[in-house]
């Protein structure tokens, strides 16, 4: 088949849909998005939105009609009607064996733990009485973290547990064992980093370099590339990114989230298989996005080059202000600064905490780019009317 004839289907039309969208557009291909919303993100740049809620098969099986290749924005997706369509022929990157091993949390580590990569020690957990054990010294003692093995996002399926008296309300935070539940050992890390990889159907790489995350009640707020991190420890963690790139089979754009401790030993917390909001500064940072190396994997195209275009980049979130229609402030001043970028979802509802947009900065040094991506923060604002 001519491969820009190849038709896209994406799986969830949220940005990160619609900024996959963009690139595959770019080169001309069809692209259509299954999503729950109409109004979604993803619609005002797709060729066809199916409309249809993603737990229930029907969505899925209407998407297939249309494309040649199915992807996927988000892991918590109905693996079981995509695992069908895969047994019935149809192609999906990454394949749905990755994407069953990553939304579980336990079985992701596992795989990761059975392949020497570094991860927190960890452990499924029945109940409280297991919790407490895993608590006490000698054991991971506190903290302790409480997971939900499947679901989670911004820190949604976690539960931070600092002494025994703590236990019980998190448990029930995390659903009184309606979930899955792990435990997992407390890593006192001084900084959080990712990386993006891609490995295409040939099994070819490319890693980008690695950023730095800085979280604000669990919700990533900052990124920064280059990361304050020495060159030794940038080797060990690429080499780490590649080789959960090996792990997983993945194709397609992946990210890699790990701690790095006060000695510089790392962990892997999490393995995300999909392009990732770390990953939004590649657009103005690099020479070919985590976005168009995706659309490049799974099109089974030769990628581009991972490399920084420019000294620095700084990412931030924001998220909206208050509840209501959605209206942007500041942007004209933001632009005074010719080197910013802002990137608008296209939410047409603000809600508190909901991601409504990103922004980007670039420049010569991490300190100067940074210092002007913390001003703009206070400038560029999303509120509910
Ligand atoms: N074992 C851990 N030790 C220390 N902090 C953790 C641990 N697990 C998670 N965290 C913190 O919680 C954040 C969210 O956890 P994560 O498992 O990545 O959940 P999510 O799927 O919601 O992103 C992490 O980015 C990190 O800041
Ligand atoms: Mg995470």
């Amino acid at each position: 088949m001519d491969i820009i004839k190849k038709k896209i289907g994406i799986v969830g039309g949220g940005q990160l849909g619609k900024m996959m969208i963009l690139e595959a557009k770019r080169l001309g291909f069809f692209v259509a998005v299954l999503d729950p919303s109409e109004d979604c993100p993803a619609h005002s740049v797709c060729d066809l939105l199916i409309v249809g809620d993603l737990k229930d098969p029907k969505g899925y099986y209407e998407l297939s009609k249309h494309v040649d290749v199915i992807t996927y924005e988000w892991e918590n997706i109905n693996a079981s009607t995509l695992e069908s369509l895969e047994n019935e022929g149809h192609v999906i990157y990454p394949s749905v064996k990755t994407l069953k091993t990553v939304q579980n949390k336990k079985l992701q580590k596992t795989a990761l733990f059975t392949n020497n990569i570094p991860v927190p020690r960890f452990s499924p957990v029945a109940g409280i009485n297991e919790i407490q054990e895993y608590g006490k010294p000698g054991n991971f003692g506190y903290p302790l973290m409480l997971k939900t093995t499947t679901g989670g996002y911004d820190g949604k399926g976690n539960a931070l547990i600092r002494n025994a008296g703590e236990i019980e309300t998190a448990y029930i935070q995390l659903g009184s064992g309606q979930k899955e539940l792990m435990v997992e050992e407390y890593i006192n890390f001084t900084k959080e980093i990712s990386i993006l990889a891609c490995r295409g159907i040939d099994g070819k790489k490319v890693i980008y370099p690695v950023a730095e995350n800085t979280h604000e009640n669990s919700i990533l707020d900052t990124t920064v590339v280059p990361a304050d991190i020495d060159s030794a420890t940038s080797e060990k963690a690429t080499d780490i990114a590649n080789k959960v790139m090996t792990v997983f089979e993945g194709v397609g754009t992946f990210c890699v989230e790990m701690f790095v401790t006060g000695p510089g030993d790392i962990f892997v917390n999490e393995v995300a298989p999909r392009p990732h909001n770390s990953g939004h500064y590649t657009i103005e940072g690099c020479f070919a996005n985590q976005f168009e190396n995706h659309i490049r994997a799974i099109a089974g195209l030769p990628f581009g080059d991972t490399n920084m275009m420019i000294p620095a980049v700084v990412m931030i979130n924001l998220l909206g202000v208050s509840d209501g229609t959605a209206r942007l402030l500041g942007l004209e001043k933001a632009y005074l600064d010719p080197y910013v970028h802002v990137h608008l979802y296209g939410k047409s509802k603000s809600k508190k905490g909901r991601k409504m947009e990103h922004f980007t900065v670039v420049g010569a040094t991490v300190e100067d780019t940074t210092r002007r991506a913390r001003d703009l923060k206070s400038i560029l604002r999303i509120i509910g009317e």
